[in-house]
């Protein structure tokens, strides 16, 4: 019997998959996202919590998403919808994927404007502007970057191009190429910086803020935040996942190529937060600084190492990579649906995708100067999407993920398509059905 397969391709092989799915992990998220909420929130006590959530939660939803877009190999829509009929459940099931293209979007809109940032360092960078900047020199940079409208909006629309053109190529030609090279550099890179960190004498006291676990420090709120996080960092709660299983062989474990995710993403985090935290405490900076942290921080590194400007500009555009194959994962599991559903080019579908978070990206850039005023639950246009996206909707789309896969789907399917050993199984299956769903549940009431 011939193998199903997706009709949008499918991936060469199971080192593919890992690549594009840790491409798709592998972004802002863990470089720019995750050390400037550590920095918020503490330090030790939210790191270990993020952990907690990664393995116990963030890992089984993965393994998941993968296998029920492996099993359907379609859009995450169709995909649920097929695999909720063959295990005799409502097709109803289908709405995860439906809010998940929302979610997708609105992630979009504000990444594709911090990404936005991104390329204007890159930029800076090569042309030595950030050389030699002190700590409030690079402060007063990144402030005037974000009160210059047509500057941002002009990297938001280059960025929103630049995805709109990898997506519209498709699986093979465009969403491998771009992961198979970058990924193994950004890591190299990660290292050389990282072995400048190690070398200051503030390496310590990075190291103690990220790790020394002070539970003093936690609220819940700080919580929800890990919790959230889990999900952003691990491209959970909205069908990326779905929509890559779907490419994925067959002979491949999902088990053991999750895990290979999983731990890829968080060691990019842990080692960007080891990167940044140093230089924050030898410049006497805030590491509450907020969404700026890195763009405040790392060009004065650079500055004070030797080739900083090569290192950085490198740096910066190895970021806007990272970036780039997570922002083409956002697209993702829209333009298959659009594609497979309605009959639509991928190369419309990803134009007409592209259109709608380039005028939502517009409210996000404008949050940061002529939209300043405008506020939802009282954050700005930005902080609003980010917050609704992280902490709401993609806990609760892998949630109803989860709960999909452990009690609804067929223990036979399940098992047969995660190929692991009976122990492991288990063990999955408590996860999905009971500790992840009331772990958020927890976490969820006790932040109202
Ligand atoms: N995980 C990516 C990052 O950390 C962002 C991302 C890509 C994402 N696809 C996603 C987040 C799907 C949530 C859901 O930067």
């Amino acid at each position: 019997m011939q193998e199903k397969t997706s009709s949008q391709g499918s991936w060469a092989s199971r080192w593919v998959f890992i690549m594009a799915a840790t491409g798709s992990a592998v972004g802002l998220g863990n470089i720019w996202k995750f050390p400037y909420i550590t920095g918020e929130n503490g330090g030790g006590a939210f790191v270990l919590v993020y952990l907690v959530c990664i393995l116990f939660v963030g890992i089984p939803i993965m393994m998941a998403e993968v296998f029920i877009g492996r099993r359907g190999r379609k859009n995450p829509v169709d995909s649920l919808e097929d695999v909720a009929e063959e295990s005799g459940q409502t097709k109803a099931w289908g709405l995860i994927g439906i809010v998940g293209m929302f979610t997708g979007i609105m992630i979009f809109s504000f990444y594709s404007i911090v990404a936005g940032w991104v390329l204007n360092y890159i930029k800076a960078m090569a042309t030595g502007e950030l050389a030699g900047l002190t700590s409030d020199q690079a402060n007063a940079t990144f402030k005037a970057l974000l009160a210059d409208p047509m500057t941002l909006l002009g990297w938001h629309t280059l960025f929103v191009v630049m995805t709109v053109f990898v997506v519209a190529r498709g699986v093979n030609k465009g969403l491998e190429m771009a992961t198979r090279i970058m990924m193994p550099a950004l890591f190299i890179l990660l290292l050389v910086l990282l072995g400048y960190a190690m070398s200051t004498k503030s390496f310590s006291a990075g190291w103690h803020f990220m790790f020394d676990f002070d539970f003093s420090k936690l609220s819940w709120s700080a919580v929800l935040v890990a919790l959230g996080h889990s999900f952003f960092t691990l491209s959970l709660g909205m069908g990326t996942m779905m929509a890559y299983g779907s490419y994925m062989p067959k002979k491949a474990s999902i088990g053991s190529t999750v895990i290979a995710i999983g731990a890829l993403d968080t060691l990019v985090a842990l080692v960007a937060g080891l990167c940044i935290f140093p230089v924050i405490f030898a410049n006497g900076m805030d590491p509450a600084a907020g969404p700026g942290l890195m763009f405040m921080s790392l060009p004065v590194a650079f500055g004070q190492m030797p080739f900083g400007q090569l290192f950085g500009f490198l740096f910066f555009v190895l970021v806007g990579i990272a970036a780039w194959t997570s922002s083409i994962s956002l697209m993702e599991p829209t333009v298959a649906f659009i594609v497979e559903r309605m009959k639509i080019k991928r190369i419309t579908a990803s134009i007409a995708i592209g259109f709608i978070v380039w005028l939502l990206g517009i409210a996000c850039l404008g949050s940061f100067n002529f939209m300043s005023n405008i506020t939802l639950f009282g954050k700005n246009i930005f902080d609003f999407l980010d917050y609704a996206t992280a902490n709401i909707m993609l806990p609760l789309g892998g949630i109803f993920t989860a709960l999909f896969a452990g009690w609804a789907v067929k223990s036979k399917f399940s098992e047969e398509e995660l190929s692991v050993s009976k122990l492991f199984f288990s063990y999955w299956k408590i996860s999905v059905m009971v500790i992840s769903p009331i772990a958020v549940a927890i976490v969820f009431v006790l932040n109202l």
